[in-house]
């Protein structure tokens, strides 16, 4: 049985290393797979060119490296009824969740303001406010944005979260659907997004979504890039309307470098690193999904394209 891998940074060997350990019968291939297309059953990718999963008529599923599947969902040629199986695994749930604890307390706590007065040699006191003044409110009530919502619990901060179907989540005020996220939006002080990019909810960080919040309120976007609309992100908080802005993903990656996000100094941004899969931890998830295939269980995790997530 093989398996395909393809990686856009240098993991490939880190991957092969750790499926091999966990599943040593697997035979695995790093890309470009000069053998016979045939010959290959399974795919671990990211960002594959297109038409390139095509060329396997004997693939029996798609597992994406990361949690989002939207580099696969462009692809015009992606093989129909092969599953694709988005990535949940502790390592990526780990990492985000402390992307977002570090990010949300960053605002709560006025480091933009405070690496501002930094550079000027300003020393001035901001009066602090308490954790429990403030809601944090997340776009994306799934495996990513619960649990960053559950880490951030003992901090006491007012949590709530917005999700397309009805939640029930002890401590935290669940919304749903149109009318649920302008209630939600109303009280959120510090907005984090962690939704799929998909036809719905492409550019949600506009705007009308800001107009929503309360004034002064901060925005983490670490989804995707195509849910932010950028000029209405410099627009909001030129006007003083958003305090800050913590943006890890963009519509274009690498940011370009005349990019006035670059320079803005109430935006703080990372290279789209605010988690990666583990391939140690995640070699795991994938074996076993294998082994449920194999042994003729349905696999975990497989996306709805017609949803899109
Ligand atoms: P997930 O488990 O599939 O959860 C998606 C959540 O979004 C669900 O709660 C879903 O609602 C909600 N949702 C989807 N469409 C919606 C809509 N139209 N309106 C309202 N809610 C909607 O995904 P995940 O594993 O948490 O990952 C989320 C995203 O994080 C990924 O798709 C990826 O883009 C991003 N990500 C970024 C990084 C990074 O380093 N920056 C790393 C990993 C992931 P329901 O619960 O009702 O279905
Ligand atoms: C990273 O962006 C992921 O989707 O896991």
């Amino acid at each position: 049985m093989a398996l395909l891998i393809k990686t856009d940074i240098d993991r490939g060997t880190a991957w092969a290393e750790a499926l091999a350990t966990a599943y040593p019968e697997l035979d695995v291939h790093t890309w470009p797979y000069k053998g016979d297309p045939a010959d290959i059953e399974y795919a671990l990718v990211w960002q594959p060119p297109e038409g390139e999963l095509k060329r396997y008529p004997k693939l029996k599923a798609i597992f994406s490296i990361g949690a989002g599947i939207d580099h696969l969902a462009s692809d015009p040629d992606l093989p129909e009824g092969v599953p694709v199986v988005r990535m949940v695994e502790p390592g990526l749930t780990a990492g985000m969740s402390e992307y977002v604890t570090y990010a949300v307390l960053g605002h709560h706590r006025f480091m933009l303001d405070y690496a501002r007065q930094r550079a000027g040699k300003l020393w001035q006191e901001i009066p602090q406010i308490a954790a429990g003044a403030r809601q944090v409110g997340m776009l994306g009530l799934g495996v990513l944005g619960r649990d960053a919502l559950e880490k951030l619990m003992p901090f006491g901060f007012r949590l709530a979260g917005w999700s397309r179907t009805p939640k029930s989540i002890t401590g935290i005020s669940c919304y749903h659907g149109e009318e649920g996220l302008r209630e939600f939006l109303a009280e959120t002080d510090i907005l984090v997004c962690l939704l799929p990019l998909t036809p719905e909810t492409e550019g949600i960080l506009c705007r009308e979504t800001f107009d929503q919040l309360p004034e002064g309120a901060a925005v983490i976007s670490v989804g995707r890039g195509g849910h932010l609309v950028e000029d209405d992100l410099l627009a909001a908080l030129d006007s003083g309307r958003l305090s800050g802005a913590t943006l890890d993903v963009f519509r274009k990656e690498p940011l370009p470098k005349k990019h006035p996000f670059w320079t803005h100094p109430k935006i703080f941004i990372t290279p789209h690193i605010a988690s990666m899969t583990i391939p140690e931890s995640a070699c795991q998830a994938v074996v076993a999904n294998i082994h449920r295939l194999e042994a003729g269980e349905p696999l975990r995790h497989v996306v709805d394209m017609e949803r899109g997530y």
